[in-house]
């Protein structure tokens, strides 16, 4: 028999970045909970890729757009793209369950002494500023009272500092203080606000950092076993799912190989 999550059957929820990594690992595992999707990124292809796999996993209904969460514009109209599924004529007052702020990455590895103007703008406008667009505009959307959720992702960067990071740091340390001041503002509406803050996982992120350079982005994960994107699906299908009254405020989660951003245990390669 197909196990569903009773606060997700049936429910909406909004993933961004679903194109690849955690958030494409989301909506298979949100599918599977019998949720309803709607997925945006850049890349459409992969999304259609996405939505099938997740309507395979169970989910009722998927649907996807194209979305940019650095372009103002780009919310908007996938946001009312979205609020008219959510509102069709056969479900006037449907409502928006969860919210997954999943979009966005690092670009680069640079001190700050050769940073990359390019690189810190894209930075901060999908980590912040794409977090912030994205929650104002679906705010109106959101069931209230009802264990409606909105589940930022963060970092294990967010927390601490190392060299080369100090933009993606500060971008996630911005999306921390975000989810904190959300959890305050809205107090008394029943949305409940996470961060999901993981450590080194293994998806497009690192191959994305280094501008494509696939050797460079293995390195990363070389003799160590990583989070996969399904670890940080698993998570967030189970705080999404937790009573309408319990709110798990801020989770990091590191693979057991990573005591710290630097100390790694790497396996020597059997010979
Ligand atoms: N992997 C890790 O080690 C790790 C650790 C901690 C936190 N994180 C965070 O986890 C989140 C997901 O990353 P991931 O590891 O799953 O990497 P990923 O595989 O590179 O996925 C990133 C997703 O974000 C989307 N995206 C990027 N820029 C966007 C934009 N401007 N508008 C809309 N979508 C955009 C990408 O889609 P398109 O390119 O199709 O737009 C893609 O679907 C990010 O916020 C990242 O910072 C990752």
């Amino acid at each position: 028999m197909k196990q569903t999550t009773p606060l997700l059957h049936n429910q909406w929820v909004l993933i961004t970045g679903a194109s690849s990594g955690f958030g494409a690992a989301a909506a298979r595992a949100f599918g599977a909970a019998g949720a309803r999707l709607l997925l945006g990124a850049r890349r459409v292809p992969l999304l259609e890729q996405v939505a099938a796999q997740a309507r395979a996993n169970g989910a009722p209904e998927v649907h996807f757009h194209a979305l940019d969460v650095t372009q103002t514009d780009s919310v908007t109209q996938f946001m009312h793209w979205a609020g008219e599924l959510i509102q069709g004529p056969q479900n006037p007052a449907g409502r928006l369950q969860v919210l997954v702020n999943n979009a966005g990455g690092a670009l680069g590895l640079d001190t700050v002494a050769q940073g990359k103007d390019q690189d810190w703008e894209i930075m901060m406008q999908t980590n912040v500023l794409g977090v912030l667009r994205m929650t104002r505009a679906a705010l109106p959307w959101l069931a209230h009272n009802a264990g409606a959720t909105i589940l930022n992702i963060g970092s294990y960067a967010g927390h601490t500092a190392y060299e080369g990071g100090a933009a993606y740091c500060a971008a996630k340390a911005g999306e921390l203080q975000i989810t904190r001041s959300l959890r305050l503002e809205l107090l008394g509406t029943g949305i409940r606000v996470t961060t999901i803050d993981p450590g080194l996982a293994e998806t497009e992120f690192s191959v994305v950092r280094f501008h494509g350079d696939q050797a460079r982005a293995d390195k990363v994960y070389e003799g160590m076993t990583p989070l996969s994107p399904e670890d940080i699906a698993e998570t967030l299908v189970w705080v999404a799912g937790r009573p309408a009254h319990v709110n798990i405020d801020e989770l990091l989660i590191k693979p057991v190989d990573q005591a710290s951003m630097t100390k790694v245990n790497r396996r020597k390669p059997a010979s």
